[in-house]
């Protein structure tokens, strides 16, 4: 597959990922304003649930998988500008774990976490985001 099928891939992928990054940590704080065991809590576990495996966790691995091909495709590892991007790709990565641990909380009904927690959290990605694709785009350096 030529380099540009690849890149075009790779920004497919990571649009779907911070689809989810972007919108998961907004359900959270919706889901904090409903009462456990009532039905919109239920829907909101049905939605977390779907979102996150139908969606983010494919996208991630697509993302990682296209990115790293890239990499190799333009030996990224010597390049200042991938080494800072690596590292805010490792962070959004962290973030989707921390995530998936959150909506399993919810699932079980044992979220202890604040509304104000979830609308922080939901900043994480959004910075780390923009960090990307300056660094991927504008190289800086
Ligand atoms: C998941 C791990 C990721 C890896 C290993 C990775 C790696 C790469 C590499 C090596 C390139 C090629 C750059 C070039 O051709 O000059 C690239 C392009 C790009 N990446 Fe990533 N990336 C990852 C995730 C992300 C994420 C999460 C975003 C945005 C939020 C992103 C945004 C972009 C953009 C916009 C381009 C196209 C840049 C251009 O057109 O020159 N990447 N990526």
């Amino acid at each position: 597959m030529s380099y540009e099928w690849v890149k075009a891939l790779h920004v497919l992928s990571i649009i779907a990922w911070m689809a989810g990054l972007l919108y998961l940590p907004r359900l959270f704080v919706y889901h904090c304003q409903v009462d456990v065991g009532s039905a919109q809590s239920e829907l909101f576990k049905v939605m977390e649930r779907r979102l996150l495996r139908a969606i983010m966790n494919p996208a991630m691995i697509a993302s990682w998988i296209f990115g790293l091909w890239l990499m190799v495709l333009i030996e990224g590892w010597a390049l200042p500008w991938f080494h800072a991007k690596l590292l805010a790709v490792v962070l959004m990565t962290a973030a989707h774990m921390a995530m998936a641990r959150w909506r399993k909380d919810f699932e079980a009904d044992r979220n202890r976490r604040t509304e104000r927690f979830y609308r922080i959290a939901n900043e994480v990605p959004t910075v780390l985001m923009l960090a990307a694709v300056i660094l991927a785009i504008v190289e800086p350096f």
